[in-house]
């Protein structure tokens, strides 16, 4: 993952990367640094730092880079050596600094074979070998004076030539303090044109100056200077840059993360897609007929909110549905079927995982589908046809409302693959039951300060450790409310279909496992609640989530009743992302930029 920004202009370039950065800090944030070369003076000014954007923002507070000249600058999600001040981008050698966002696979090879040429190494990233290569590629055209721009972007070539993964590349090198080399494959590059200058970024919020950009495709690889003018459309092709600023303020709430929960309910207006008691989705004519089954492809919550969309559509519509981790399938060998569809499901359109699982899938003649939330990103943009999920922007790393739309979008396409089977009568159900569970989402609010005691309680137990638990839909949520209190609150938690405590899971049982049953009146309740006998029988800890009162629970929370178990499903997923919230803040932890995280895996 990690975000890269490059500039070339007349402007003060500190500002301008420091604030490019802040709005691609969601992409990593354990280290960032910048470089910066004037024409004036083309002497290398580096800045680099463990920490988050602001520390940056403060080691470089008495610094300006006035004048024309080139910038580049870095946040980063360390994948080789641990988040320090050296392992930061830039990487510097000789007259070269280099940003990197990607992995280099065959960094080892490389680096020992410059090693043998007497090449020393400052950090233990993959990435530092660029700025070698380049370097050793310069040196071996043995110039009797400064390089050319041609000879330049020749030894640029060559060094891009030997790289094996992921990479997008941003070089600048004191000879030519007007230019940037750039290359990309795998990981996104942006280009955008603006009268103040040329910029460069991982995300189109980082391009706020710009109107029109470019998303470079694969293979790209280039030089541009300030000094040669150039059309966009030489890059590829312009679209706009779509404001999606990520640095509007909390509106009042203590976290991103609990703004985003409490506004889940804005993602009533998908509802807009039913009208006369039919789902319109935007899709191409006839997308959706004689399917003969789906697979669907996704990571983390996204994944949950595959596998919730697997027992809705099979429901509903009767069609066969797997759903397979993103990561798991683009390495897998299976056979495909005729007049199969594959989803893919992502937050950001970006994760690396969940895009070349698309791309596999398209390769091997299947029609695709992006379920996302983000305009213009890369999977919408490689995909047949894209469902929009209409979240809003989502900046916590924690995803909450995301989910909520995504499962929303699912539920609403399980009854457009099934509105022949359905009668009128279970469609006019269907639908009560989706705006009911507009209303629970709403309504489950009001438990939130019970919830705020109840984990505090919990806290002082001291769990060794948290078995999440339910049975059909409520398995995946399960998993993904004990994804959510891992992630935020850094503890053990393990989510499990009910029944399969017995086939191992319950060896843990004693006075000391949090086991938490979510426990709906509408979908096999008394068969989840003898699991809940079982755990109690050996003395586990049991906090249920239920409408109804549990009479041996150690701790509860009521939720509303409802007739139908989805409601109850989006009301006991706002009690989850609550829990995980609160447990996390008592512990006094960064909610919103948990550690190890980013909100969009670009690595695989
Ligand atoms: O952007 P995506 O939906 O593709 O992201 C997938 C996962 O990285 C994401 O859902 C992750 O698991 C979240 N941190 C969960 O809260």
């Amino acid at each position: 993952m990690c975000g890269i920004v490059g500039y070339i202009g007349k402007q003060e370039k500190r500002a301008l990367l420091i604030a490019g950065l802040k709005e691609l800090e969601y992409r990593g944030y354990d280290s960032a640094g910048l470089a910066t070369l004037e024409k004036k003076c083309p002497v290398l000014e580096i800045y680099k730092t463990d920490g988050k954007i602001n520390a940056l923002e403060n080691l470089t507070q008495d610094f300006t880079s006035k004048g024309e000249g080139v910038g580049i600058a870095h946040t980063r999600w360390a994948t080789h050596g641990k988040p320090s001040a050296t392992n930061a981008h830039p990487h510097v050698y000789a007259g070269s600094a280099i940003v990197h966002n990607g992995i280099i696979e065959n960094y080892a090879t490389l680096k020992e074979k410059l090693q043998k040429k007497g090449h020393v190494f400052s950090s233990q990233t993959d990435s530092e070998i660029i700025a070698h290569l380049f370097e050793a590629q310069l040196q071996a055209q043995n110039l009797q004076s400064a390089p050319t721009k041609e000879q330049a972007l020749q030894a640029f070539q060559k060094t891009i030539a030997q790289l094996e993964g992921a990479y997008a590349i941003l070089l600048i090198n004191t000879h030519f303090p007007t230019c940037i080399f750039y290359a990309k494959e795998r990981s996104p590059l942006l280009i955008a044109l603006a009268k103040q200058g040329i910029f460069f970024a991982s995300a189109p919020s980082a391009l706020s100056q710009a109107s029109q950009m470019v998303r470079l495709e694969d293979g790209s690889i280039g030089v541009l200077d300030l000094h040669t003018p150039f059309k966009l459309e030489d890059l590829g092709t312009p679209s706009a840059v779509i404001q999606d600023s990520t640095q509007s303020d909390l509106e009042g709430f203590q976290t991103l993360m609990q703004k985003e929960i409490y506004e889940q309910y804005k993602v009533l207006t998908l509802l807009g897609r039913i009208k006369a008691q039919r789902v319109h989705l935007e899709l191409p004519k006839g997308f959706l007929e004689n399917l003969s089954c789906l697979s669907v492809v996704a990571c983390g919550s996204s994944y949950h909110a595959g596998l919730v969309g697997k027992y809705l559509i099979e429901d509903l519509a009767q069609l066969k549905v797997q759903v397979e981790l993103a990561s798991e399938y683009r390495y897998a060998h299976f056979a495909t079927q005729a007049k199969e569809l594959l989803i893919a499901i992502s937050q950001s359109g970006e994760s690396a995982d969940t895009l070349e699982a698309l791309k596999l899938a398209k390769s091997l003649g299947l029609n695709t589908l992006a379920i996302c939330n983000t305009q213009n990103s890369t999977m919408s943009a490689l995909a047949h046809a894209t469902l929009l999920t209409h979240a809003g922007l989502e900046r916590s790393v924690a995803s909450t409302k995301a989910v909520v739309s995504q499962i929303l979008t699912l539920w609403l396409l399980a009854l457009e693959l099934g509105h022949k089977r359905l009668s009128k009568q279970a469609l006019q159900e269907q639908i009560q039951a989706l705006h009911a569970s507009m209303q629970a989402i709403q309504d489950a609010l009001e438990l939130h300060p019970q919830i705020q005691i109840l984990s505090a309680q919990i806290l002082k137990q001291n769990p060794k450790g948290y078995f999440f638990m339910g049975r059909g839909v409520f398995y995946p949520l399960a998993l993904e409310g004990a994804l959510k209190l891992k992630e935020l609150a850094y503890v053990h938690a393990q989510g499990y279909a009910s029944a399969e405590m017995k086939h191992g899971p319950i060896a843990l049982a004693d006075c000391s496992l949090l086991s938490i049953a979510l426990l709906p009146q509408n979908l096999l309740f008394s068969k989840n609640l003898s699991n809940v006998e079982e755990l109690r029988a050996r003395d586990g800890l049991i906090f249920a989530i239920s409408p109804t009162p549990i009479d041996n629970a150690t701790f509860q929370i009521q939720t509303k009743p409802y007739p139908h178990y989805m409601p109850e499903f989006f009301s006991m997923l706002v009690v989850l992302q609550l829990f995980a919230l609160e447990m996390a803040q008592l512990k006094g932890l960064d909610v919103d930029k948990p550690r190890n995280l980013a909100k969009s895996v670009t690595v695989e």
